[in-house]
């Protein structure tokens, strides 16, 4: 690994001294030829594995006809995607944009023009430790005090509940916002799935109160819980979903999706983006999404997924300093009684890509096309590196 040199870019992210010059599968290779096992799927985004050949074929073969036009024309693959993402979901319309920031900016300006047409409030409740985006509304929106830090004024109007918390729900009752906006597991907060009850209650109150419901599946979409959207699991219908990250396959895109009682208060002119569906962008979801709804890539994920679950809960007896095995499907953590940000360093050191959420959480996100095999090699791996950092820390209470 070389050191890195003084950049012009700016420096607004802490990067790993590595770099990524091409991907196939599960596998990412640097620039001195090293592969490394990628569970991170690009944060959640490279679902289908790095370069999937349909969605490259697809990309190719509109390369040639069309790359951009504007939004004031029609764009037939921004219609073959809506149909196909209304068609298997509880949604009526779509509006496409370019990243899961904009997708809950969207959100947040429906919610506001349903809530001031209907004169009633305008504010947005949000919870605690959530994500939702870098904008100013979507950063105001994130329950995350390190993520607003610097840039005050924020955006009025936001109020934050604690996740998973019975009691407070009752609340709600009282601030009757125009929205909720919550994500099922909450992944940049540390990987905490809702609680069934909570999220139930949840949406009884919202829907008993005319509270629209904002589901953030920026990073819980397109098969990562093991369901195609993380509501399926729940039993619940939003009244609003955001996607991103895993739409394109690595393709920036992102897309608002509404009922239609909701949807039709944008209007021509309320909201708009140059870039918003672009045929590039939406060939790369209409190729991603079929691979869902032709393949049997979700079946065969969700048995790896329980796979690996149960593997790594078996690691816990190895290194009892793994307080948690948590998440849902391949959005999984594991919290440790350790410096996360270390082990995902030395992971790096045994060619294996693996993230944090948060100081003391390690975020595992592999392809959903991982094999049995490559899981194996994994846990090979991950045991290397966890006996790696127990060697290297003294401070680990209950370490070996
Ligand atoms: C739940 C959630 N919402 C929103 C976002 C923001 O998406 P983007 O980085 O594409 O703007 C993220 C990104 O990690 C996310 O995890």
């Amino acid at each position: 690994m070389q050191a890195v040199k003084e950049s012009y870019l700016m420096n607004t992210y802490s990067r790993f001294p590595v770099k990524i010059v091409k991907g196939k599968g599960c596998y990412v290779w640097d620039d001195e030829g090293n592969k490394y096992l990628d569970f991170t799927s690009g944060i959640a985004t490279c679902n289908l594995g790095h370069v999937p050949e349909p969605v490259k074929q697809a990309l190719i073969e509109q390369l040639d006809n069309l790359w951009h036009c504007s939004n004031l024309y029609h764009i037939p693959s921004q219609e073959i995607l809506a149909s196909l993402l209304v068609e298997n979901s509880c949604f009526d319309q779509v509006f496409f944009c370019n990243s899961g920031a904009e997708a809950n900016e969207a959100a947040i300006k429906l919610a506001r023009m349903y809530a001031n047409q209907h004169k009633k409030s305008a504010d947005i409740v949000t919870f605690t430790q959530s994500f939702h985006g870098r904008t100013l509304a979507t950063l105001t929106a994130t329950g995350q005090e390190k993520i607003q830090h610097g840039f005050a004024p924020l955006v009025p109007g936001f109020t934050y509940l604690p996740y998973n918390d019975m009691a407070s729900l009752e609340q709600l009752r009282k601030l009757k916002p125009a929205a909720v906006l919550f994500e099922f597991v909450q992944g940049e907060g540390g990987v905490i799935p809702a609680d069934k009850d909570w999220l139930r209650e949840l949406a009884k109150i919202c829907h008993s109160e005319n509270i629209l419901l904002i589901a953030d599946e920026v990073q819980t979409g397109m098969g990562r819980t093991g369901e195609l959207f993380a509501y399926e699991h729940y039993g619940i219908e939003p009244d609003v979903m955001t996607l991103a990250k895993g739409l394109g396959s690595g393709f920036p895109i992102g897309a608002m999706l509404a009922k239609k009682e909701v949807a039709e208060y944008f209007k021509p002119g309320t909201h708009g983006s140059t870039f918003g569906g672009n045929p590039l962008a939406t060939t790369a979801g209409i190729a991603t999404v079929k691979q869902f709804l032709e393949t049997d890539l979700l079946i065969s994920a969700q048995n790896q997924m329980e796979l690996l679950k149960n593997k790594l809960i078996k690691l816990q007896s190895e290194f009892p300093w793994i307080k948690t095995v948590r998440g849902v499907g391949f959005l999984l953590g594991l919290e440790i009684d350790g410096e996360a940000d270390k082990v995902v360093k030395l992971a790096i050191k045994e060619k294996t890509l693996i993230l944090t959420a948060g100081p003391r959480v390690i975020r595992i996100l592999p392809p959903l096309i991982a094999t049995e095999a490559e899981i194996d090699l994994f846990i090979a791996r991950l045991k290397t590196v966890l006996a790696a950092y127990e060697h290297e820390s003294s401070k680990i209470s209950g370490a070996k």
